[in-house]
Order: structure tokens, then sequence, then C-alpha cells
């Protein structure tokens, strides 16, 4: 904590000393970010998975910062308190180190983040430690990138084999930038497990195995909202879409057999 008693980075170095596992999940409005603090999640993550769960699009590349910045204040708006991290979208971190700094400073200014998230490996490290250096607290995020997929050649586990070598160097060159913390992403769960030993930052994994610091996921994922598809990587923990699904049909066919509105609906 800071001497106002908000969370701070440290906070999360803390909690992995203690052994005591990070809760993260990505929120993406105010009322469920509201939620999601009120339940004990440590770390909202306004994840560019906003541009497929909530805007639409195919994949994450799409998304702008004028749409991520709306989201990310809104969470803000919904979870005053909450330690924020809001994901610098494709291409706002990759054109300029100028251009970098000033995108990742407006999620702290205009949105109110605590914190920016950015994909890559050792190649992104001089611009973590550019980034920490003017003060932006940075997680970063190595493993599978979705950013990239059109160069990868799509959604695959990554570090299996002779590339664990790299991934482990990866997320040594990101910690030694200064990163608080280190999102892991599909990678088998034994590397998960031997990255979060080498390093005195937390790791977080997503389809990275339980010996990560901590664990994140996207709430539609959790929550059946983002249609029949659940990852590998994800639990259900509710069936939403279905619930709407029941009281949407219901309300439509309240209205047309003039069920609704009722008297007690009436002035
Ligand atoms: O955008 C996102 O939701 C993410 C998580 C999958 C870590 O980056």
């Amino acid at each position: 904590m800071g001497k106002t008693g908000k969370i701070t980075v440290s906070y999360f170095r803390k909690q992995k000393e203690k052994k005591e596992r990070i809760v993260m999940l990505t929120a993406y409005d105010a009322p469920t970010a509201a939620i999601a603090a009120e339940s004990g999640v440590d770390i909202l993550l306004v994840g560019d998975s906003l541009a497929m769960t909530m805007l639409g699009y195919r994949n994450t590349l799409p998304l702008t910062m004028e749409e991520s910045l709306h989201h990310a204040a809104a969470v803000r708006r919904g979870a005053p308190e909450a330690f924020v991290v809001a994901d610098m979208p494709f291409m706002s971190f990759q054109v300029s180190p100028e251009d970098t700094l000033r995108n990742a400073a407006r999620f702290l200014k205009e949105a109110g983040s605590d914190a920016v998230k950015i994909e890559g490996g050792a190649e992104v490290a001089p611009l973590v430690a550019r980034m920490v250096d003017c003060g932006i607290p940075v997680m970063a995020h190595a493993g599978l990138l979705p950013q990239r997929i059109l160069t990868s050649g799509g959604y695959r586990v990554q570090g299996r084999g002779d590339d664990a070598e790299r991934l482990l160097a990866d997320a040594a060159a990101l910690a030694d930038a200064g990163a608080f913390a280190l999102v892991l992403e599909c990678i088998p769960a034994e590397l998960g497990g031997r990255i979060s030993q080498s390093l005195s930052i937390p790791t977080i994994g997503i389809g990275a195995g339980p010996l990560c610091d901590g664990q994140v996921q996207v709430i539609h994922d959790l929550l059946g909202l983002f249609g029949d598809f659940v990852p590998k990587h994800a639990r259900r923990y509710a069936d939403l879409g279905s619930a709407m699904r029941r009281a949407i049909g219901e309300y439509v066919a309240d209205v047309r057999q003039g069920r609704f509105p009722g008297p007690e609906n009436s002035f």
C-alpha cells in the first residue's frame, strides 16, 4: 500500500514473497469493475481482449487508443480504489519510444489507470526500461502474443522444447528492465513454474499452469458470455449467456402477449 492506502506496484512483489496468489481479471465497464473489485480481485485488467469481447472485432488488432481509453476510464469510475492495468493496443507502442511514452501516459493521466501492459519479449525490454524511468509502471506480457498472430501463425502454445530457453531469457530481460509483473500466456505448466521461480517479480499466468504467482482470466470466459467456446485455460463459473437469452426471451414473450407492463409497472 502507498500512503493513501491505495495499492502500489510493490504490493504485488510482497504478495509473491508471502506466497499469496494474485488474482487478476479483465473488466471493461464500470458495473463489472465494481463487482470484480468487491469480490476481491487484486488487479483489474482492461485487456485489449476488449476488441473481441465487447466491440465485436475478430481479433485484438483493430483496437484504437480512443476505444481503450474510453473503457479504461469507465473501469476506473466503477472501481475508484482498485488497481487498474490498461493494455496498450496494437501499434500504440511499436512505432517509436516517444509515441509509446505519450500513449502510455494517456492511460495514467486521462483514464486514471495505475499501470500499462505491453506484449513482447526481450526486444521490448528497452522500451519497458524507458517507461519505468519516466515513472510509468509496466506489466510485461510474454509467451503467446495475440497482437502478433498474423506473423506467428495463430494462437499456439509457446515455449515448447528449445523455445523454453528463449522465454526464460525474455522473462529475465523484462524483469531486469523494471516490469513490476509478467503475464505468461499459453506456455507449458512446467515452464511457467521455472520462470516464476527464476524471477523476483510476480508472474501472472493464463494457460501457464498452477505454479505462476497469480492467474488472469478473461471475464467473458468465466461467465459464459462469449459464445459456446471455452478455451482450455479457462473454467466456466456461470452461464450468463443462457441466463440472458432466457430473461430477454421472457421479456419479448411478455410484451407480445400483453403481460408486460403489469399494474405494478404502471403509473
Ligand atoms: O487482453 C487481455 O485480456 C489479456 C489477457 C489475456 C492477459 O491480455
